[in-house]
């Protein structure tokens, strides 16, 4: 529909540099720069390189995507950007530069959180979400359950990890095993060839005595330190580790629990819709297991594909434009970058 907005969307807060434009829900370019390949040396981003990769990237990146969508700056009708959690020198390189273009072109600015954007990004391929929904977002730097009701209006946590993020303990493992980094993507692959069952690795927080303190908590930390210590038996033993099936094991035991607790928090609020988002919903077998499971409950599982379940551009857009949808008011041009917002923000509107 041409009366939809045509929102562009800025993301810089880890280690992608991300413009995607959307039409509505339609997605018409999707363009990102990664630096990914720089910090893979070191096991981890590395904050000042990342920064600096973004204040490369962002003009070209931005050029990409106003080509691929055919599409000038004149003809966009808003400008999110993601303004927290994350970096502080990389979110501060976006929202300087969507500062600048919304200035120049006199557009309306939408400062929005990058977690509720991994939310919104489904609906580029499977329309509307219908409300309320649960959401579980997954990725390097969190793993939450959330109640949304209205994600133009704010979300309501249910639980989120006590220590290790998901995406974090798969890259943690990854080094421990020396697949290098980023290790969710290297897990998956070498898990393939593994036996899910090899090893019985713990399920953190899912006794009976964590049920009422800790029901929508995850907790990997326990989980990861269980893999090093059965590594390094095995190394002292002076027997080869079995890297598939130490992988299979491994994903096995965090896809179980974050599905299991996914599932728990839809029929816990009457819900009937789970939207997973964030690098981690890339995982072959979270994807299925959470299918499997959702569906002996009646309950519809949204997964966008892998390419937007990691940091794009595209999942920004998406969120400002529920956010012009919805008549939410946009973020002031000395919206601030903050790596610590929190998750009950979905945008700065003053
Ligand atoms: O959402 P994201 O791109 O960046 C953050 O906001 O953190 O997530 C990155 C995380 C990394 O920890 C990476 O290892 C993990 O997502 N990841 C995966 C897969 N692809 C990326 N974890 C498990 N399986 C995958 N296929
Ligand atoms: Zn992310």
């Amino acid at each position: 529909m041409p009366d939809e907005p045509l929102v562009l969307g800025i993301e810089t807060s880890c280690d992608e540099t991300g413009v995607g434009i959307v039409r509505g829900h339609t997605l018409l370019a999707d363009a990102l720069a990664s630096s990914v390949e720089q910090h893979a040396r070191f096991g981890g981003v590395v904050p000042e390189v990342a920064s600096r990769a973004h204040l490369e990237a962002i003009v070209p990146t931005m050029q990409r995507a106003f080509d691929d969508a055919g599409v000038t700056l004149a003809d966009i009708d808003a400008i999110a950007v993601t303004s927290g959690p994350g970096l502080a020198g990389a979110l501060l390189v976006g929202v300087a530069a969507a500062k600048g273009y919304a200035l120049a072109a006199e557009k309306p600015l939408y400062g929005v959180n990058h977690l509720a954007a991994h939310v919104a990004v489904d609906t580029l391929e499977h329309g509307p979400l219908p409300e309320p929904a649960i959401a579980m977002l997954v990725s390097g730097g969190h793993s939450s359950l959330l109640l949304v009701d209205d994600l133009a209006n704010g979300v309501t946590p249910l639980g989120a990890t006590i220590d290790d993020a998901a995406g974090e303990a798969f890259d943690k493992v990854a080094r421990l095993l020396g697949l290098g980094f980023p290790g969710g993507p290297v897990i998956d692959r070498r898990a393939r060839a593994g036996d899910p069952a090899a090893i019985a690795f713990p399920r953190g927080l899912t006794a009976s005595k964590d049920q009422a303190a800790h029901r929508f908590d995850f907790s990997f930390s326990g989980l990861k330190t269980a893999v090093a210590r059965w590594v390094e038996a095995r190394e002292r033993d002076g027997e080869p580790v079995p890297v598939a099936d130490v992988s299979a094991s491994f994903q096995e035991a965090v896809c179980d629990v974050l599905t299991a607790k996914a599932i728990d928090a839809c029929r816990a609020n009457g819900v009937e819709t789970l939207v997973i988002g964030g690098g981690v919903a890339a995982n072959s077998r979270l994807r299925v297991l959470a299918e499997q499971r959702a569906e002996k409950h009646g309950i519809r599982v949204r997964v966008p594909r892998p390419a937007l379940c990691t940091d794009n551009g595209a999942m920004v857009a998406a969120l400002g434009s529920r956010l012009v949808a919805a008549g939410v008011a946009p973020s002031r041009l000395d919206l601030p970058a903050d790596s610590a917002m929190s998750l009950t923000t979905v945008s700065v509107t003053e």
